[in-house]
């Protein structure tokens, strides 16, 4: 049987790592979607949510889900579904649990938990270090709409969360809590003999340090 795991948190809580984690353990029969990829065109004032950045500019507003083209994000899904030899659909993003059309298809729901400090050290880290960005841009825009959005559009989706994933613990044991519930897709007999699930499985790691709902 085919399914969907969506994986959501805040940002950078450790949504990609994971997805990318998983991916990795099971190449096969892992397929990823990344909601980032389906924002709307960022220079269309006509579709998407819209937002005056903290520089006085109008921006697509990256922090709403209504920046997201979900009839794409679900046409991808049911594609994903359809491609041979695949068992699992992850699909990653801040709205992966806010998106009605993503939780629909979702069999399983992750939400990965990260303190808020941690997330906003880990962000503003990536803007200096990968894209040599100015980090006041990025603060000022967490104080002026993102702690916001956040509160108003990702934290409630943990509600509909079939598991809480500490997202500060290392990415072997964020893997070891999670294969546990997606275990019974990833174990389905094969359905062509040319297929193997060589490598796939419960990584041998001590402890699942999965939060209690
Ligand atoms: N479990 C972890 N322990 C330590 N650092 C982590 C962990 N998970 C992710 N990170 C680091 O935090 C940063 C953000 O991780 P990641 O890109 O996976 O987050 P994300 O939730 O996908 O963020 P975004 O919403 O911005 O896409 C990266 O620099 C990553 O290396
Ligand atoms: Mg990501």
């Amino acid at each position: 049987m085919t399914g969907v795991l969506a994986v959501a948190g805040g940002t950078a809580s450790g949504k990609s790592t994971l997805a990318e984690a998983l991916s990795l353990q099971c190449p096969e029969s892992v397929t990823l979607i990344h909601l980032d990829d389906y924002y709307v065109p960022a220079h269309d004032p006509l579709r998407g949510v819209w937002t005056v950045s903290a520089d006085g500019h109008a921006v697509l507003d990256w922090n709403h889900p209504g920046s997201i083209d979900e009839t794409a994000a679900a046409h991808a899904i049911d594609a994903a579904l359809q491609r041979p030899g695949v068992l699992l659909v992850v699909v990653e993003g801040l709205f992966a649990l806010s998106l009605p059309s993503v939780l629909r298809r979702a069999a399983w729901r992750v939400y990965v938990e990260t303190p808020d400090d941690i997330r906003l050290a880990r962000k503003i880290l990536r803007k200096i270090e990968a894209q040599r960005q100015d980090p006041r841009l990025s603060l000022r825009n967490y104080l002026q709409t993102g702690r916001d959005r956040h509160a108003a559009h990702v934290a409630p989706s943990r509600a509909a969360a079939d598991l809480i994933v500490d997202g500060t613990a290392s990415k072997a044991e964020m893997l070891a809590a999670v294969m546990p519930l997606i275990g019974p897709a990833l174990t389905s007999p094969p359905a062509a003999p040319s297929q193997t699930r060589e490598g796939c499985g419960v990584p041998d790691t001590p402890g699942v340090p999965a939060l209690a709902m």
